[in-house]
């Protein structure tokens, strides 16, 4: 018998990994299997532009890990999938996630971000209805802060409850589909739960968000685009501090819970582009032009620039426990050092796709 303060054995899950490829995907996928080597992990990825096989090549051939090459919005390969494998547990990342792209073209953000996770949560309904609506399931939907909009200098930081006003079609975007995982739950009682954080970190982000953009410029010695007057603010965290919040989501988290993540570490862009020409100084053996702060450029903002972002993370540390481990000037350091020992990385992803796209937003 077991006494009621004894810990009953975890049940391994058989976790779905949307967007698994992309940038915090494959550190969660990687975080994942390192925690519960008993699990079974099916990442699906379309591997747009922003995803990256090699990102999760360590896992391939591990036997409780399979890679699927597929999009979301294509319905009869879902409910396949959900067929062929015991699947309990969704970690839903798969998105479009770059504002400049979203301001450039914003219908592929309408496809994937909506249309993509309606076909996830109703796929993932009819599998968890025939399965019995099993207790254990959990649909874990990761979203943004950027769905609450913009705050002014004093305003206290984004909580569960502030009340959404997304500005860009990215943001908007997330916002349709945060609605449409809190609809599911309350008309359906499947046990979602969503998750909205702050700006995230460290390995594998893509060139075109701001720290990578800024460390691989440096590197190249070209010119450090801040848009406008560079006194936007964003709250920063490390990728790991996410995906160890995401864990005690899914682990702990109240199905039909909002939780929002944030790093406690609002910092003006300026400043952040100033740190990191200071360390790209400090640690890189050669750069072409020293000191770095002589490429960091003005150039015009972008249209609708929210202008700062904070959050209240006060729930997710008192009710599950989670607060952030890594502070920005250590974190930075890390991903720093990931950048100059991964060039075989980051060099090839700068395609000509890349370098057009590059054209149209800063030309
Ligand atoms: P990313 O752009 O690096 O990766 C997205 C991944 O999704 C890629 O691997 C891509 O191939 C895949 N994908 C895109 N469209 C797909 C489709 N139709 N079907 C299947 N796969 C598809 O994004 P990221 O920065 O890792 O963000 C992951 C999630 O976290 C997103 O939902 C984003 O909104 C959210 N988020 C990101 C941040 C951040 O700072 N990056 C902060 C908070 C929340
Ligand atoms: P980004 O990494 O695109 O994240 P988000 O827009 O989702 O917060 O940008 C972070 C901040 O940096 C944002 O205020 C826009 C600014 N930024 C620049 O100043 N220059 C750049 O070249 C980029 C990509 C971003």
């Amino acid at each position: 018998m077991t006494s009621a303060s004894e810990k009953l054995p975890r049940q391994p899950r058989c976790i779905l990994i949307t967007g698994g490829a992309g940038f915090i995907g494959s550190n969660f996928v990687h975080h994942w299997c390192n925690n519960y080597p008993e699990d079974r992990v099916v990442v699906l990825d379309a591997l747009t532009y922003a995803g990256n096989y090699k990102n999760l090549a360590p896992l391939a051939g591990h036997k409780n890990f399979r890679f699927v090459q597929g999009d979301i919005c294509n319905r009869p390969m879902v409910e396949a999938l959900f067929k062929e494998e015991p699947i309990d547990t969704v970690a839903h990342f798969a998105a479009e996630s770059h504002v400049d792209r979203s301001i450039l073209g914003p219908d592929a953000f309408v496809r994937t971000n909506v249309v993509g996770t309606f076909t996830l949560l109703d796929s993932f309904r009819h599998h968890w209805e025939h399965q019995g609506a099993l207790e254990n399931f959990r649909f874990l939907h990761v979203s943004t802060d950027e769905v609450y909009g913009s705050l002014g200098p004093d305003d206290a930081g984004f909580s569960e409850t502030t009340p959404y006003a997304p500005n860009s079609p990215y943001s908007a975007s997330k916002a349709g589909s945060d609605h449409l995982a809190r609809a599911y739950y309350h008309t359906y009682g499947m046990p979602t739960l969503i998750t909205n954080c702050s700006n995230n970190y460290g390995p594998y982000h893509f060139p075109e968000k701001l720290i990578p953009l800024m460390c691989i410029n440096i590197l190249l010695g070209k010119s450090l685009p801040v848009y406008g007057d560079g006194q936007n603010i964003r709250d920063w965290l490390y990728v790991e501090d996410h995906c160890r919040a995401l864990d005690v989501v899914i682990n702990q988290g109240q199905p039909g819970e909002t939780y929002n993540i944030g790093g406690n570490n609002e910092v003006k862009n300026i400043d952040l582009v100033n740190k990191l020409c200071e360390l790209m100084n400090e640690l890189a053996p050669e750069l072409p032009v020293r000191p770095a702060q002589e490429l960091i450029t003005f150039v015009k903002d972008r249209p609708g620039h929210d202008r700062r972002y904070a959050i209240d993370a006060s729930k997710i540390q008192t009710e599950l426990g989670w607060t952030p481990a890594e502070t920005v000037e250590g974190g930075l350091r890390r991903t720093i050092e990931w950048y100059l020992t991964h060039r075989d990385w980051w060099q090839p992803l700068l395609s000509e796709e890349y370098q057009a796209y590059y054209q149209k937003v800063y030309a």
